[in-house]
């Protein structure tokens, strides 16, 4: 099947710089990304250096492709109805409410995408699942597009996405690999090519996988538990060397240096944050209950109560060195985001640190390259007992004036090259540990 145009729906972290790519490297195509949030939009159709997402070398894709076979607009119908194929690229946060809360995966948006596609589609749709689902949602769709539609024909492929953020267009670049499940019938396996066509422009033909649509949509879930897994496991052994006196960092080289563990995700650090490990793992919690795989469930949620472990003993350990109080205490946190090169704070280990020390007393000073003012203020407005006495510095100059500690949570790079000698620091982060042994 041709495709000649492609509509996305969802311009956050995922759908704007998959989209980019695509239309980047198949000027063939015309590429629609559309968006629920009208500001959202108008920031992609905005200023080069003001897109809603902060991402290495994404200004200069979307400057290319924008405005020749790259759109972003609001107009869902009218892109839904001219597309041939649909991503659904919405988020999929952990439910608030209702059964499986704090646990599975909130698929509201991706139901109101799919209803969309019922009511605006006129001709049949390939329509891909790139958020990331539990297990068998593509049942789910199919019945909604079907429900609500007659005689159109819906193809549901599963194409997860394996980006980083900080990393994304490289990754886009570059995939390790890219995954695309559907149906084993003849219609199912002609939209697989479909699919697969798109990709091969750029991605060689032995790294893109296809599967059925269960192994896809199980295998986002697993690849995320099992990184954010080595993360735990590191973490843990932390807690032991402090106690033991053995070094996390030589136990990490020593580890990582047998060719089957590799060295890669075995830092320690205070925890790994963003909207995606976390959220993914509760949600493969909530399927391992929900198939009655009860040890399952509790040998995955281990990884995230250790990340909370984690944070939690990085902040006491702050408020020990201080004696338990850290009343008067003029605490720099620097960087806000869940890790470099990206605005995105959600899940932040900085945003559970900062909080706990707040809590104890800290007068607390914050800085982060990127991140905007207001995101971190609306964080901060939203702690219980906030008394408006937190300074977010809008500059920060590489001498640091004495501060009673600095503590670090993000990597940035700028922050290797400040002066930091007569501070005590406290490093979430591992990239500073050679400069100061
Ligand atoms: N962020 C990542 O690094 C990453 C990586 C891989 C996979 N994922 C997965 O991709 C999905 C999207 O994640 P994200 O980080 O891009 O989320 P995001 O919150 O940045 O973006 C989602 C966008 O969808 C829009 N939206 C929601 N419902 C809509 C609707 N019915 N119609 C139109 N627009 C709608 C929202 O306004 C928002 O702009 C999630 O399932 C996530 O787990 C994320």
């Amino acid at each position: 099947m041709q495709i000649k145009n492609i509509c996305c729906i969802g311009a956050g972290y995922v759908g704007g710089p998959t989209m980019a790519v695509i239309a980047l490297k198949c000027p063939h195509i015309n590429v629609t990304v559309v968006d629920a949030n009208p500001d959202k939009i108008k920031a992609w159709n905005g200023p080069l250096d003001k897109l809603p997402i902060y991402e290495p070398g994404l200004a200069e894709v979307v400057g290319e492709a924008r405005g020749r076979n790259l759109f972003f607009s609001d107009d869902i119908p009218n892109n839904i109805e001219k597309a041939e194929m649909i991503f659904m690229a919405v988020n999929t946060p952990t439910k608030t409410e209702g059964e499986g809360a704090g646990m599975a995966a909130d698929l509201r948006y991706v139901e109101t995408c799919a209803r969309d596609i019922a009511k605006y589609s006129k001709s049949d749709k390939i329509v891909i699942e790139k958020s990331t689902l539990p297990v068998r949602t593509a049942e789910k769709i199919k019945e909604i597009l079907e429900e609500n539609s007659t005689d159109i024909h819906f193809e549901i492929l599963s194409n997860p996405e394996f980006l980083a953020e900080g990393t994304a267009i490289q990754d886009l670049f570059k995939s390790d690999r890219v995954l695309i499940g559907g149906d084993e019938t003849q219609s199912g396996q002609k939209a697989v090519q479909a699919l697969v066509d798109i990709y091969s422009n750029w991605i060689p033909k032995e790294k893109i996988l296809t599967t059925n649509v269960w192994s896809s949509e199980l295998a986002k879930l697993a690849s995320n538990a099992m990184l954010a897994q080595r993360i735990s496991s590191i973490n843990s052994l932390s807690a032991l060397c402090e106690k033991t006196g053995a070094n996390i960092d030589e136990l990490s080289k020593a580890i990582g240096m047998d060719h089957r563990i590799g060295p890669h995700f075995l830092k320690a650090s205070v925890g790994f944050g963003g909207s995606c490990f976390q959220k993914d793992i509760l949600n493969l919690v909530y399927l391992c209950k929900h198939y009655g795989l009860d040890e399952v469930a509790e040998y995955w949620h281990q990884v995230v109560k250790i990340n909370d472990y984690q944070k939690d003993r990085f902040a006491q350990k702050i408020i020990d060195h201080f004696g338990g109080d850290l009343k008067n205490k003029k605490i720099l946190i620097l960087g806000w985001a869940f890790k470099a090169n990206t605005n995105d704070i959600r899940e932040s280990p900085a945003i559970d640190v900062s909080k706990k020390l707040y809590k104890n007393g800290a007068n607390l000073e914050i800085y982060d390259p990127i991140v905007e003012q207001n995101k971190i203020y609306k964080v901060l407005k939203s702690w219980e007992k906030f008394k408006n006495d937190i300074i977010i510095k809008q500059n920060q100059s590489s001498e640091i004036e004495f501060y009673d500690a600095i503590v670090l949570l993000t990597e940035w790079e700028v922050f290797k090259s400040y002066n930091y000698q007569s501070n005590i620091i406290f490093d979430g982060r591992y990239f500073l540990r050679k400069i100061y042994e």
